[in-house]
């Protein structure tokens, strides 16, 4: 216990560095921290967790639901909860879900324990995204295009600081290919490989 603690302060110091690799997605709902995520652990031989699927799977219960049963508050508990409990795995990447980072000290924390990583895109490329995708999402459910990209422009004014915290960024535009996919996969595997 006592030289598990002792390492794990050393690391934190970067007093020795070990070759474990973990990497945190983040990004605003539709930047494309799922897709990227995905392809990136493949690439890099690597466990990816999406934190929204693991809520759900730890609690049985879609983000919808939790949402409507234990409103957003006792969602961002679980979340923060779920995310301390990814947040130790090792070789894995890891997809936050839009909020996570700007709850709590969870910025602080992910940037504690992983290379973290802004998937950065402007409000039109995550309005593009949102209505392409099929995923539910309780904080935009039943807006309408004009309703989404406002409600886009004012919550991500909000959480830009949050963001802006990660240790690298990515821009991202539309993603219509796979050619796309991958290339910002190669991005990031090469910022991230460099720390
Ligand atoms: C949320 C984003 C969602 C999910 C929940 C809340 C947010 O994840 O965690 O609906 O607050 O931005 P995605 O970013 O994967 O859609």
């Amino acid at each position: 216990m006592f030289i598990g603690s002792l390492i794990e302060e050393f690391r934190k110091q970067g007093i020795f560095k070990s070759n474990m690799k973990r990497i945190v997605l983040i990004g605003y709902m539709g930047a494309g921290k799922t897709t990227l995520g995905r392809v990136l652990a493949k690439h890099l031989n690597l466990e990816f967790f999406d934190l929204d699927w693991y809520v759900e799977n730890r609690y049985r219960m879609k983000i919808p639901q939790i949402f409507q049963e234990k409103g957003e508050e006792g969602f961002r508990q679980l979340e923060r909860l779920m995310l301390h409990e990814v947040g130790e795995m090792e070789d894995v990447v890891i997809s936050c879900g839009g909020g996570t980072p700007c709850f709590f000290d969870n910025m602080d924390y992910i940037n504690q324990q992983a290379e973290s990583v802004y998937l950065k895109a402007e409000p039109e490329v995550l309005k593009e995204h949102l209505l392409m995708g099929k995923s539910k999402r309780p904080l935009i459910e039943g807006k309408s295009p004009e309703e989404l990209i406002a409600f886009i422009r004012e919550s991500l004014q909000i959480r830009e600081p949050f963001y802006a915290k990660a240790k690298h960024v990515v821009n991202i535009d539309v993603i219509h290919t796979k050619q796309q996919i991958d290339d910002y996969v190669n991005q990031i595997a090469e910022i991230t490989s460099r720390s």
